[in-house]
């Protein structure tokens, strides 16, 4: 079975948030279990593509609108990520640094798409499933179906994997001369709302749709961003797998960016450890318990509730506590977190940025890792911190709710609180801080959830009986 998955983000090409992760590791667990995976993603201006061999596979041109648009197909040479990557260069459209935010965004990836099925098209390639993943290609669905030049892939089925619903790619229909040219009375299909919405033509039009936790899917009922009629209507066709993690490299036995790698058995040593290099590193004390937060700064990630948080925090004297932030995103944020700096001078540390290796240490060393979440299809970060355990004090929505179980329930490993709140994110907060005062507390908990498989093997399953089910 050939599957092709199609994606503006894949791991180590290019990572703006767990959508790479996603694609950097699925597709080699689905190739253990026999299926041909591939990913097809936009060629980027970035080290990945500066350093790696590719090779020119395939050229071909279309138009786009008024615009002759040239488009290269090029092949990572070895395919040294465990499954095949192929890169569509378009120049002057598909050749930049970053993956999102430029003005002309729904013409790159009109372009993308357009350009992935003229290769298909003119080099015979005839996937069994096309696996779509978010809104920037949440059009391929119905060209597929619907466009005059590609209805030639109406029966490859395709699955539309949401990683996150809130964006949507909304378009003015002025844009709609851009696309390949369909059947015009199918307009329909492609409008919500009066605007071109990519992902409501994903939903329309796909054989299925997957959310990337089950909770997430019965959120979207509720909570679509306008689209929940939408989803309620087409119910039958939706599914959730959650997410796995690549335990290649997310595993403290294996990790060769932290300072001292560690197992189960370790675990207790193995942290001090790196908990002792990394606050020496950032001048914060090591003897109390650590808390940690990595993500993007927004609304999403409640991330604009740390400033009071911390504040409310380290206001308690009987808190004792170093806290460590990775991230970067709303200015805002940045400023009042700095703000804090000054103050909490050797209890509290960031950096602003996006650092794959620091994310790693960090997971190594703290105790404890918060997750203030608005909204979250999976989360992948309280994997990664149980993997190396560090326990996830989180909000109960989405995936964090299917995949932490609070403390007090049985077998349970973590602290759940049940809405994105300063308070009820503090209270869970020092009701970590009372448990793990007690190191045997502590330890019981880090051994339960590092026995827990979070790996892609079972999730990968999951995708391939969906597939044939298709
Ligand atoms: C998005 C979601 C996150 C999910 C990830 C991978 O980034 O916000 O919750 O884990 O996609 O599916």
């Amino acid at each position: 079975m050939l599957v092709i998955h199609v994606s503006v983000e894949c791991f180590p090409l290019a990572k703006v948030g767990g959508l790479a992760d996603v694609l950097g590791a699925l597709p080699r667990y689905q190739r253990k279990f026999g299926v041909d995976a591939w990913v097809v993603s936009p060629f980027y201006d970035k080290p990945f593509t500066q350093d790696r061999s590719l090779s020119l596979i395939h050229e071909g041109d279309f138009m786009q609108g008024s615009e002759h648009l040239r488009y290269e197909v090029l092949k990572e040479e070895g395919d040294p990520l465990g499954f095949p990557l192929y890169l569509i260069r378009i120049p002057g459209k598909l050749d930049r640094e970053e993956v999102y935010c430029y003005p002309d965004e729904a013409e790159q990836w009109i372009a993308f798409q357009h350009a992935f099925l003229h290769w298909m098209k003119s080099a015979e390639i005839m996937p069994d499933v096309v696996n779509c993943h978010d809104h920037h290609v949440g059009l391929l669905p119905f060209f597929m179906r619907h466009s005059l030049e590609y209805k030639g892939f109406s029966e490859v089925k395709t699955l539309f994997t949401i990683h996150n619903g809130q964006y949507q790619g909304w378009m003015n229909w002025n844009k709609g001369i851009l696309l390949p040219k369909f059947d015009t009375w199918k307009w329909g299909l492609l409008d919500w709302a009066g605007v071109i919405n990519p992902f409501a033509a994903a939903i329309k039009c796909c054989d299925a749709f997957s959310t990337v936790s089950e909770g997430y899917l019965q959120e979207l009922f509720e909570q679509a961003n306008g689209l929940e009629d939408l989803i309620q209507a087409e119910q039958a066709k939706g599914y959730g797998i959650v997410n796995g993690i690549d335990d290649l490299y997310w595993n403290p036995e294996l990790d060769t960016l932290i300072d001292k790698t560690y197992r189960r058995s370790t675990v207790k040593s193995g942290k001090k450890t790196n908990k002792k290099e990394f606050c020496e590193r950032y001048k914060i004390d090591s003897t109390v318990p650590l808390l940690a937060f990595i993500g993007r700064f927004a609304l999403e990630k409640g991330a604009d509730l740390l400033p009071q948080i911390l504040e409310h925090i380290f206001t308690n004297q009987d808190n004792k506590i170093s806290i460590f932030i990775l991230g970067s995103g709303d200015e805002r944020i940045q400023e009042s977190l700095s703000a804090l700096l000054d103050r909490y001078e050797d209890r509290f540390a960031v950096f602003f940025g996006y650092n794959e290796t620091l994310a790693h240490q960090v997971y190594a060393a703290a105790d404890l890792l918060l997750m203030p979440s608005r909204v979250e299809p999976c989360g992948l970060n309280q994997l990664y911190a149980m993997k190396y355990g560090t326990i996830p004090i989180v909000r109960k929505i989405g995936g964090l709710k299917d995949t932490v179980l609070d403390i007090t329930e049985d077998g349970g490993y973590g602290f759940v609180f049940l809405n994105a709140e300063v308070n009820e994110a503090t209270e869970a907060v020092e009701r970590a801080l009372q448990v793990i005062e007690d190191p045997k507390a502590l330890h019981k908990i880090r051994q339960r959830e590092m026995e827990l498989d979070f790996s892609w093997d079972k999730s990968a399953q999951q995708y391939i009986k969906l597939y044939n089910q298709l």
